[in-house]
């Protein structure tokens, strides 16, 4: 049993293989958060929470005698604004009679088998997991308001997902002012915060601040998880590594507004609270109506930052993303964005598949530009109808040509989107946001459409899927292009306008639910001008979303490294484009690009007809080495293996297969020296009594002095090593030379 309650002291105890998590009920019915780390036994942890007279934290009224007890020094569970609490909290609400005050006790609990589905929203999936369900119930008894929180406990994948209900059961309506998925206590901790920070282009920066004593909040008021912070966020020891030390991770499954508020009370322990964020937020309940938050996803490990990467890499993977695109092998596509832009027209996309299929590649992606009046960004979102002029064919022309060659064929889609030079526009000017008094902020010279109406949401699903009938349509770019702002809907009252945002994402989540269950064999990939969606919420609808409109492979080393930080490389959008690239001007030679791009989905997004007859030779390798590990990088376990502090001269990572007797090792130089120091790595996750060969090298280095070419050195290939010298003493490669040098090696367990 994953979950047990111990009447006589009123402790819940979630248990999973590695970890434990407590709460106790006090003698207030208050319920406290006591204990979230590794496994303790069933010891009753609530010795750690101190009963401490602080001054000026007030005392509750029954216990007003005993000054130890505090509401603003206690560890709730799932804390609430005006009680007594003066730290950052999980809930505030303004009831009829215009009391801010929300006061939470204990009222009861429920245990179930199975993972329940979460209504409207993205939830962990559980239909394959031995997981269990908690759901405790506590009361404001003066406002008639229950809250309801939600426990997922996933035993062996040391797992557990959380979430709030907030039920209004009065007669009088109130209005929610902040529904956070989860508050938690840590206490006596002092930690540091590593977030992902980024924007446009370079997103999940990877930031690490040691914590202090003020709120510190990462968040986003756009619409969307943003480009600008990931809705993740790891809390870890100050010394904590890659493989030593305690860290936590706090993952929300959402792609809206979101704020993720860290403090570090007055008596050194931090409270953690994550969900919607609420500024422009609130939401009205009526008598009988609840509000449901999106879900956490928490995991802990006692071993540093790979062992969490890897529990979240293996929830998302198998229980978050469609389990449809799980083991399937996902086509290498070329996407025409970066080698036609609007350009394009039959013709011209005739001869980019017949290239393409030329050099092996298994999927052609259509993107912008082939509806409505659609020359430039300008024009056209809305009006999903193919434009006659550019495709007299129509997709199923081009798809056709596509599927004769055995290529699948992939389509662009905006559907959140209108422009005002649109017939859809044109004819529903009031389905866009828009506040009506005022000129609405421009994006892309486009505006954002008022997904919480239903009529909205119908409409694009119904043109959509008239373009969907049209073809063999084997995959959907959905992209989102630019903030929302002026978030207001012509067809809610006043108070409900702080809801736009909300109901807006649960439009959106029904309209990707419609596809998927309208059309299932169809994969999507996520897209918001690159990686502005990358998150939880996307990935249980779309196994992968693009990572980044920047292409470039060496900026590319930093978005993949951040990003999975979280996510596994299976969700990363990651091709090879043309070089000098378009985003930065680097020049990076074609190998070294080719082995950033297999860290992810990988494919291509360049013009074909461009590539000399060595570089196709060339691409067809890359395809088929990609063939080759496709299990092994889609499915092992990832390890982040370049040390931080030395990453300005390399970055290494490496996949171990589940039963390890494969791996394969990356490096790329990105400081490349004279003289240089050895590229040292230790490996990570191999058996320590295999003996392992290297089985395949491959590299950028052409023009290295002869005694430093990897590929030279074939003697090298003879030796054998043992798991545990690879990861106790290392592997010392040769140095490294040229323009990003770069090598892949495959390693093989005799
Ligand atoms: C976004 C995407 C790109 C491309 C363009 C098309 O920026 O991230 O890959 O699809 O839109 O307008």
């Amino acid at each position: 049993m994953a979950i047990n309650f111990n009447e006589k002291k009123k402790i819940f105890f979630l248990t999973t293989k590695n970890t434990e998590y407590q709460m106790k009920i006090n003698e207030y019915d208050m319920l406290l958060h006591t204990y979230y780390g590794a496994s303790v036994g069933k010891t009753d942890m609530s010795y750690l929470v101190r009963e401490i007279d602080r001054g000026f934290s007030g005392n509750p009224y029954e216990g007003r005698d005993k000054r130890g007890i505090s509401p603003d020094t206690l560890p709730f569970e799932y804390s609430t604004y005006g009680a007594g609490d003066f730290r950052v909290n999980a809930a505030g609400v303004i009831l009829s009679n215009g009391s801010r005050t929300m006061d939470l006790r204990y009222k009861s609990y429920s245990v179930s088998e199975g993972k329940k589905e979460l209504s409207g929203l993205p939830y962990v999936r559980g239909e394959e997991d031995n997981v269990q369900m908690l759901e405790i119930i506590l009361e404001d008894k003066t406002a008639n308001i229950e809250v309801c929180l939600t426990y997922g406990v996933f035993e062996e994948k040391d797992i557990i997902t959380r979430s709030a209900m907030i039920k209004n059961n009065s007669d009088k309506p109130c209005q929610l002012t902040k529904a956070a998925s989860m508050s938690m206590d840590l206490l006596h901790k002092k930690m540091d915060l590593i977030h992902f920070h980024g924007r446009h282009a370079m997103e999940r920066q990877v930031e690490r601040v040691q914590l202090t004593h003020d709120i510190h909040v990462v968040g986003s008021k756009r619409g969307t998880s943003s480009h600008h912070n990931n809705p993740f966020i790891i809390l870890c020891d100050h010394d904590a590594t890659e493989n030593n030390g305690e860290c936590y991770g706090f993952m929300l499954v959402y792609s809206g507004n979101h704020a993720e508020e860290i403090e570090v009370d007055q008596a050194g322990s931090i409270r953690v609270v994550s969900g919607i964020g609420s500024e422009g937020f609130s939401w009205l309940l009526n008598k009988d109506e609840s509000f449901v938050t999106p879900e956490i996803i928490m995991a802990y490990s006692g071993n540093g930052l790979n062992e969490l990467s890897y529990l979240y890499h293996r929830i998302i993977r198998e229980n978050v993303c469609p389990k449809e695109f799980r083991d399937v092998k996902r086509p290498v596509l070329i996407n025409n964005w970066e080698g036609t832009y609007f350009n394009f027209d039959e013709k011209s996309l005739f001869e980019i598949v017949d290239a393409g299929h030329e050099a092996g590649i298994e999927m052609f992606v259509l993107d912008d530009g082939w509806f409505g009046k659609r020359d430039d960004d300008n024009s056209g979102l809305g009006d999903w109808f193919v434009n006659d002029r550019k495709l007299p064919g129509g997709i199923t022309k081009i798809a056709e040509h596509a599927d004769s060659l055995g290529m699948k064929f992939g389509l662009w889609f905006e559907p959140e989107m209108v422009n005002e030079d649109s017939d859809l526009f044109r004819t529903h000017p009031d389905w866009a946001l828009c506040d009506p008094d005022r000129k609405p902020v421009m994006g892309r010279n486009q505006l954002v459409l008022d997904m919480s109406r239903k009529e909205v949401v119908d409409y694009i699903f119904e043109s959509m899927a008239k373009v969907i009938d049209s073809a063999k349509i084997s995959y959907i770019k959905w992209d989102f292009n630019r903030s929302m702002a002026n978030i207001y809907s012509n067809a809610l009252p006043a108070d409900r306008q702080g809801e736009v945002a909300h109901r807006f994402m649960l439009g959106t989540y029904d309209l990707l639910s419609r596809i998927r269950k309208n059309y299932p064999e169809i994969m999507m990939e996520g897209c918001s001008g690159g990686g502005g969606r990358f998150d939880a919420g996307i990935l249980f609808y779309s196994p992968q979303i693009w990572c980044s409109d920047n292409s470039e492979a060496i900026n590319r080393l930093k978005i993949q490294k951040g990003t999975g930080f979280g996510y596994p490389v299976s969700t990363m959008g990651s091709h090879v484009s043309a070089s000098p690239n378009h985003q930065n001007g680097r020049e990076v030679p074609f190998i070294t690009r080719a082995i950033i791009a297999m860290s992810g989905t990988f494919g291509y997004e360049l013009d074909p007809r461009k590539l000399s007859d060595e570089e196709k030779e060339e691409i067809k390798k890359e395809v088929s080495l990609f063939n080759r590990y496709y299990d092994l990088i889609q499915r092992g376990r990832y390890f982040r293996i370049s040390n931080e502090k030395t990453e300005d001269y390399f970055t290494s990572w490496q996949f171990v297969s589940g039963d390890k007797s494969e791996s394969l090792v990356s490096l790329v130089v990105t400081d490349v020296r004279a003289n240089p120091e050895i590229p040292f790595i230790k490996l990570q996750g191999l058996d320590p009594e295999g003996e392992y060969v290297i089985d395949n090298i491959f590299t950028s280095v052409t023009n290295a002095p002869e005694e430093a070419g990897i590929k030279s050195k074939e003697e090298k290939d003879k030796i054998r090593y043992s798991g545990r010298a690879l990861m106790n003493g290392g592997l010392a490669l040769d140095p490294l030379y040229g323009v990003y040098p770069s090598v892949q090696i495959h390693l093989k367990r005799l």
